[in-house]
């Protein structure tokens, strides 16, 4: 399988400074085909920027959050159906700063997902230890429970999702969990997924957490991490683009 390498801007950007990363890493590019898949995930407000940027790239172009709603009086929201109408292809869900920040609970995380999956946009779901869990020794116990009310919902769909395991402690800190932690932790999630489809295989498992251009290749090693989800080095092309690289 083909790794995924998952850029999530956060909430950063403008036009102007959108289209420069953009163009810079097209550029970088240079027409060949990228060693791993890659998808942007931009603020709700540049989406249709991105897409008009992305068109006819091999790059795909995500959003950050999805409504668990499909339509009506919900201000503020933005539902699968808006998404897919401009071409998004991903949407990631219950990313931890939305369930830190935002308390979104596991039940929500998964209505996103499945509302995402209804309107034939793929969730990346977020699921992640924070440090007082790790400490506690919780770490498989949080993210079986995270993962475990996403498949509840999805049920025969689970195939069909991404999985993004983001240690809370690692995100933004530059402290990357150890290849075999990461590992560790996939390995968890792959017998998990494993149980609950026939495909496991096609569900790619993606490492987040201070992933850079230097601890990208080893983490992409393991045999239970088939890509990435990037926060801080998917805003320097040069930096993403030697993620992707490293992805073989
Ligand atoms: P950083 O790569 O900046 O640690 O962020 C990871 C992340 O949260 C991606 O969703």
């Amino acid at each position: 399988m083909k790794k995924l390498i998952a850029g999530n801007w956060k909430m950063n950007g403008s036009l102007a400074a959108n289209e420069a990363l953009v163009k810079a890493m097209l550029e970088g590019l240079g027409g060949a085909v990228p060693a791993a898949d890659m998808v942007l995930c931009a603020p709700a407000p540049y989406l249709a920027q991105l897409g008009g940027l992305l068109r006819d790239s091999p790059i795909a172009w995500g959003a950050q959050d999805v409504s668990a709603h499909e339509q009506g009086a919900f201000t503020g929201e933005v539902s699968a159906a808006m998404l897919r109408d401009f071409g998004c292809r991903y949407a990631i869900v219950g990313h931890s700063e939305r369930r830190q920040y935002h308390a979104e609970s596991d039940v929500t995380v998964a209505n996103k997902a499945q509302r995402a999956l209804a309107a034939g946009v793929t969730p990346i779901v977020c699921v992640g230890e924070t440090l007082a869990e790790r400490e506690a020794g919780q770490t498989e116990l949080v993210v079986k429970r995270q993962l475990a009310a996403v498949i509840h919902v999805v049920a025969h769909c689970t195939s069909e999702i991404v999985v993004a395991y983001e240690p809370v402690w690692a995100i933004g800190t530059g402290k990357t969990a150890t290849p075999e932690q990461a590992q560790q932790v996939h390995a968890v999630l792959r017998a998990q997924i494993a149980a609950a489809t026939q495909h496991p295989e096609r569900v790619h498992l993606l490492y987040g957490g201070s992933m850079n251009a230097a601890n990208a290749a080893s983490l992409l090693a393991q045999p239970d991490i088939d890509g990435g989800l990037i926060g801080g080095a998917s805003l320097k092309a040069a930096d993403f683009l030697q993620i992707v690289g490293s992805a073989r």
